[in-house]
């Protein structure tokens, strides 16, 4: 008997309009429109099998980015899987802060985006501004995925991948202009808490930031002033109220002014640091 997209649809239950539409026109290299306009367009066996294959792994949970394998971020489209964490819209909060400091300054400057994952914050910068930007990450994996994006993205020649336990593998005589950060954040005691979707599918070394989920960003401002020039700024992204507060004040011992910005649903979500220790 032969399977209509209709019927497909209709007898779906489980998976949402809008993924299920995004799951068979992935399926098909179809586009989401011609889904709906080729409602009675007949479907071959390969083709309903591939589809059912997708569904029931969105059925189990797989989020539906690992799915496509494509997650678009500030506009631009990354190849994600499961070796990343994938980008979230909250992080643009980010890239824009750094664009508007980038922007006011003057010269090509040299740029760091530690815990790159995907290459979401490095590389979209390096497409938007094409400043030099190193890209560190500590699991090989992730770069795997940022040289596909940086490639992807026609970014090759302006970004560098480098694998690191954040500075480590750095020289100190590197000095940045700007060093972004969007590090693991997700406080340990709250990891069991974790929506599923999020807990059991993507990386924990991504999301698991230690007790308070402060811990890797304590390591990273205790180097940080090796590795900034004096007039350079950094951006981090955090994840609630009081790892602001904490972040902050990390961020003043360390000789940083440090200034909270707020995401679009009105969360704490960028601390931009600035050197006023100039002695
Ligand atoms: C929250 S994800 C951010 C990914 C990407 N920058 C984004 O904004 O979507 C944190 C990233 O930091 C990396 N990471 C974790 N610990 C690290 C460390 N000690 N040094 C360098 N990178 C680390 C993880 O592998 C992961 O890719």
């Amino acid at each position: 008997m032969s399977l209509r997209i209709r019927d497909i649809v209709v007898g779906e239950k489980d998976v949402t309009m809008l993924d299920l539409v995004s799951i068979i026109a992935h399926a098909l290299s179809i586009r989401k429109e011609e889904v709906f306009a080729g409602y009675e367009r007949e479907v071959c066996r390969k083709e309903a099998s591939r589809i059912e294959r997708l569904l029931k792994s969105r059925r189990e949970g797989t989020p539906l980015a690992y799915i496509l394998k494509e997650k678009e971020f500030f506009s631009e489209a990354f190849f994600v899987d499961e070796r990343v964490l994938i980008p979230r819209p909250e992080t643009e909060t980010l890239v824009e802060g750094a664009l508007k400091i980038i922007r006011a300054r003057k010269g090509p400057l040299l740029l760091l985006d530690m815990g790159t994952g995907p290459g979401t914050i490095g590389l979209t910068i390096a497409k938007k501004t094409r400043h030099n930007v190193i890209c560190v990450d500590i699991s090989p994996d992730a770069l795997c995925v940022a040289k596909k994006n940086a490639l992807l993205l026609d970014v090759s020649d302006s970004a560098s991948l480098v694998c690191s336990d954040l500075f480590s593998a750095i020289q100190k005589s590197t000095k940045f202009d700007l060093i972004l950060a969007n590090l693991p954040y997700i406080p340990s005691e709250e990891w069991n808490a974790l929506m599923r979707d999020v807990r059991d599918f993507e990386p924990e070394i991504a999301l698991n930031g230690g007790e308070g989920g402060v811990e890797i960003y304590r390591r990273f401002i205790d180097d940080l002033p090796h590795y900034l020039k004096r007039n350079g700024h950094v951006l981090c992204e955090i994840g609630g109220a009081t790892q602001a507060v904490n972040i902050q004040k990390a961020l003043g011992c360390s000789g940083f002014e440090a200034e909270i910005k707020l995401d679009l649903s009105g969360k704490e979500r960028v601390i931009i640091g600035s050197w006023i220790n100039l002695s």
